[in-house]
């Protein structure tokens, strides 16, 4: 991309929170990125300079512990992430001017030298303070490492901070029967002494700075809440084993994750500097950030306000760095209304959207709910298709696939020298203004709905002037050249407007019109000028495309042991029976006779075995939750029946091919088909 250089433009630098380097990207996420990729891009439209800077959040015992669980070094987990993150972002047409990580040389670098500065001022104190240990993994463990009994509902397996079941939160100290999710031991209570840094010494500034409007009212009325109950001293260090930077003065004490993690937007953007020659300074320090009128603006979600608002600005502040122009919180995601949820196939990975669907059409989808508060948005599945549908295929290519064909065909490929309705052009570059405004104020829904409004104008307008009709009438071609050439203009500018959104559509009609997109050129429509061949810009969305992507959801949720075992169900009254579903839905499953050819014990599993099944002739690799019912070795030779055409399925133990059934009230009973004569591998049960 390019960043020109004029008086009038504006410096900014833009961030988006830095992802877990412990996990998948995810619709939820993308929510923020595509929200901060096309503010950066409408910053640069309108030609001012942005940078927009991220990394992988890679430290913290989540990511120890995974690479751990894996077998891996954090150094191998945290390469690894990173190489999916940047091909998920790069695929959804997120333009970072760089992604980089806080496991860095730069961000260590910033984590010391802010530490050692904020301890000179005096603002961090050492406490001793008790904390749940795990006396087996020899571990401090963080709340989300602990599980237990809600104390409230006593709902089993719930996490050391808030319950699943009843929503309840309280202290990891109140969870009924507590056991380490790392060892299975029960954690005691270990002294150790941790680094505090004082907030409290900030609390005036951060009331200064918090009443200049540099957060989201709903942020601020959030905030003076924390700030009644008194400004707590944060927690910045850990214990070793942690996975992060070790603290300059402290041996054995590490930086908390969250202390360097905010850190690495600074680490981000210096490695950008150095290899682009840009000011570091200037965005960043104190006097310099004011002198060269920089601006700063984080994206965050709402969960992560606190850690932006209050700790960040402090940090900040205390070291000499300039503070934020603003903070930017959106709201969460919900699919078809509910949290995402892995067994409704709506917990979507970046990936498996993008194996089956275009990724503008999330950015239209986002961008047309987005406003500037911290309200949470739906992503409604059938809604997002009639949507993208009616709006992007309907209203807006449509008006360029019904004018190209004349042009390109009748006159040449050329548009005509003047417009035959100048003020509907007009009126549509007029409405810029406001859309732009919109896209400052990251009111994206109203955007999206005043450019829908003018899409409809010029809908209109080639409605009435049909054409279709004219050209079929002697002496009125040139009508017809300028009404197309009308259209054309008035496509031009919608794609402008829209070129934040949906950067590869608008490639594509720069090509088609042989015209760059430019926000400073609208005003001047395209007269006599040549265009290219019009090539389809971008298809429907077909119902089978989401349903594919949410049966790939379903699938790819990391099966526990437990859920694979159906003879875990109990009576009807405890567990009632499912969804009725139809008579098309069950002749999709392929249920055939399996000759169960080897059974073997898994390692490192309690209820399963690894069954070797023999389809008559194919062979397939099912792990199945009967090893309560069966030793290994009276399995094999027996026939069962399997669902011989279920997809798939990555456990931790390797692929299952499929399922096989068995039926009993569980435990030793659970009964697999006999041989018997009738039966023969392969053969169909239904
Ligand atoms: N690593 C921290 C951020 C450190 S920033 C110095 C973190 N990572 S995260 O991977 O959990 O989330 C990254 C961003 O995605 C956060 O801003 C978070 O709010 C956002 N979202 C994660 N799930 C989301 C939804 N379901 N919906 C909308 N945004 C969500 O937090
Ligand atoms: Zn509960």
């Amino acid at each position: 991309m390019s960043h020109k250089s004029n008086d009038s433009e504006r410096k900014i630098l833009v961030t988006s929170a830095l992802p877990y380097a412990n996990g998948p990207i995810h619709l939820g996420h993308l929510v923020e990125y595509i929200q901060t990729d096309i503010w950066a891009r409408f910053q640069r439209l309108r030609d001012n300079t942005c940078y927009y800077v991220c990394a992988d959040d890679a430290h913290g015992t989540p990511i120890m512990l995974r690479a751990r669980q894996d077998g891996i070094t954090p150094e191998e987990l945290i390469a690894a992430t990173k190489k999916e993150h940047e091909a998920d972002f790069a695929d959804f047409l997120i333009d970072f001017d760089n992604y980089y990580s806080t496991h860095s040389d730069e961000n260590r670098e910033f984590a010391s030298s802010i530490y050692l500065k904020l301890r000179d001022e005096g603002h961090i104190h050492t406490k001793t303070i008790k904390q749940a240990y795990d006396p087996e993994a020899e571990m401090f463990l963080p709340d989300r490492f602990i599980k237990g009994n809600c104390p409230k509902c006593g709902a089993d397996d719930q996490y050391g901070d808030n319950c699943e079941v009843c929503g309840a939160t309280y202290d990891p100290t109140e969870l009924k029967n507590p056991v380490s999710a790392v060892s299975g031991a029960t954690p005691i209570e270990k002294d150790s002494e941790q680094y505090f840094f004082k907030l409290s010494d900030f609390s005036d500034m951060l009331q200064q700075w918090l009443k200049e409007g540099h957060v989201q009212k709903e942020v601020a009325n959030k905030l003076d809440e924390w700030f009644e109950e008194g400004l707590k001293d944060w927690d910045i260090s850990r214990n070793a084993p942690y996975w992060g930077f070790e603290i300059p003065d402290a041996p054995g004490k590490y930086f908390y994750v969250w202390m360097d993690a905010p850190m690495g937007y600074m680490a981000s953007f210096k490695n950008f500097c150095d290899n682009n020659k840009v000011n570091f300074d200037n965005y960043w320090r104190a006097g310099d950030a004011d002198e060269s009128k920089t601006e700063l603006y984080h994206f965050i979600g709402k969960d992560i306000a606190r850690f932006h608002t209050l700790f960040w600005p402090a940090v900040l502040d205390g070291a000499g760095y300039r503070k934020p122009t603003a903070v930017f919180c959106h709201g969460f995601l919900t699919v078809n209304g509910q949290k995402m949820s892995k067994s409704r196939g709506t917990f979507i990975k970046a990936r498996t959207y993008l194996e089956n669907l275009n990724p503008e059409y999330l950015r239209y989808y986002y961008t047309a709910k987005l406003s500037s508060g911290v309200d949470d948005i739906d992503l409604n599945l059938e809604d997002f298709m009639q949507r993208v549908n009616s709006d992007l295929v309907g209203k807006v290519v449509n008006i360029a696939s019904r004018c190209a064909g004349f042009i390109t065909k009748k006159f040449d490929k050329q548009l005509s020298a003047e417009l035959p309705e100048p003020e509907l052009y007009n009126d549509i570059v007029a409405a810029g203004e406001q859309i732009a405004e919109f896209y400052e104020n990251r009111e994206y829904n109203k955007a999206v709905r005043e450019i829908m409004a003018q899409a409809d104008k010029a809908n209109v307008y080639i409605d009435e002037n049909k054409p279709w009709v004219l050209i079929k009438e002697e002496g009125r071609e040139d009508e017809v050249q300028k009404i197309c050439s009308q259209g054309l203009n008035m496509f031009r500018l919608l794609m402008t407007y829209l070129k934040p959104i949906l950067p590869a559509t608008a490639e594509k009609s720069e090509a088609f019109l042989n015209t760059e997109l430019t926000w400073a050129n609208i005003a001047q429509p395209l007269l006599s000028h040549k265009i290219n061949k019009f090539k389809p810009l971008l298809t429907r969305i077909e119902k089978e495309q989401i349903e594919a992507m949410t049966e790939a959801s379903t699938e790819s949720m990391p099966v526990k042991e437990t859920t694979q075992v159906a003879q875990q169900a109990g009576p009807l009254a405890d567990d009632p029976i499912a969804d009725e579903i139809s008579f098309d839905d069950f002749a999709k499953i392929d249920l055939r006779i399996a000759r169960i050819v080897k059974a073997e014990h898994v390692e490192g599993a309690d209820k399963l075995l690894q069954l070797t099944l023999d389809l008559g002739g194919q062979s397939k690799n099912v792990f199945a939750g009967i090893k309560s019912a069966y030793k290994p070795e009276d399995l094999e030779g027996k026939l069962t029946v399997m669902v011989a055409n279920l997809a798939p399925r990555k456990m931790r133990f390797g692929l299952s091919e499929g399922m096989v059934l068995a039926a009993g009230p569980g435990g030793k009973d659970l009964f697999i088909l006999n041989p018997d004569d009738g039966a023969v591998p392969g053969m169909k049960v239904k």
